[in-house]
């Protein structure tokens, strides 16, 4: 099965290039299950409910998050009412939950997880010992795993990649809005990518308008920042995955240039 993920979807213009373009990569590509990673799509600070309704109606069937989820005071009750949209599982006690399973297109269970890295991060519960309860609870017939691992630095990125590796379908990394060029299979069978990029505007300082970002380093100001305009760009990774045993036959980057 092929299953899609977008990386963090940033501000209008990240919302808008993905409601241009997810049907035809869908079906162009014969995806099972799309997921994303949605945290900062509204404005580019955090999510509202509004929108994680209209990010699902595009075809979206799981959104994924990270820090900047509790951005939005009105999100909190929507992630106990909408277990589609998850959350790092690795927060403590919190509203919402970390993980999710769904069932794909053709009817494939897969889970989704959500986790959180600690270096240059909000101090959360082990990530890594997190991820080991989820995987211990989840039913062993659920073979496709998912995992969005939001983080800062590529070291622990790497580093869950290889702890997950043979226990997963694959390992995905987002928050740092750049996408890298490690795509790849780890011996044990799991896709891996240290950051998927940013879905939105790349005529910024990652996603945030340059010259408010110039002039915050420039004069160490709180300068209030916003959203860039214009670059769009789509950064997505797609994962073959053999449904029977979890294993990732293929992983390929996907990406778009919009405006
Ligand atoms: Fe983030």
């Amino acid at each position: 099965m092929n299953l899609l993920f977008i990386g963090d979807i940033f501000a209008s213009p990240g919302r808008r290039i993905v409601a241009d373009h997810l049907q035809d990569i869908a079906a162009t590509n014969r995806i099972d299950l799309v997921i994303a990673n949605a945290e900062n799509s509204a404005g580019g600070f955090g999510i509202t409910p509004a929108i994680a309704d209209d990010l699902f109606a595009l075809g979206i069937d799981v959104l994924t998050s990270g820090n900047h989820v509790w951005d939005k005071r009105d999100l909190y009750e929507y992630l106990d009412r909408q277990p589609r949209l998850i959350r790092p599982a690795n927060y403590p006690d919190a509203p919402g939950k970390g993980i999710v399973t769904v069932a794909s297109r053709s009817g494939i269970p897969c889970a989704v997880i959500n986790l959180q890295g600690r270096t240059y991060m909000p101090s959360t519960d082990c990530p890594f010992r997190t991820a080991d309860h989820l995987l211990s609870e989840l039913d062993a017939g659920v073979k496709v795993r998912f995992v969005d691992f939001h983080a800062e630095v590529t070291s622990e990125k790497i580093a869950m990649g290889w702890y997950l590796d043979g226990r997963v379908s694959a390992v995905i990394g987002t928050h740092t809005h750049v996408p890298t060029a490690d795509t790849r299979i780890l011996p044990g069978g799991t896709a891996y990518q240290t950051d998927c990029g940013m879905t939105g505007p790349y005529t910024s300082v990652i996603g945030v308008d340059t010259t408010i970002v110039l002039q915050r380093f420039l004069t160490a100001l709180p300068i209030r920042m916003e959203a860039a305009k214009s670059g769009a760009e789509l950064h997505a990774v797609i994962v073959d995955v053999d449904e029977s045993t979890g294993r990732a036959r293929a992983i390929r980057r996907h990406a778009i240039n919009g405006d």
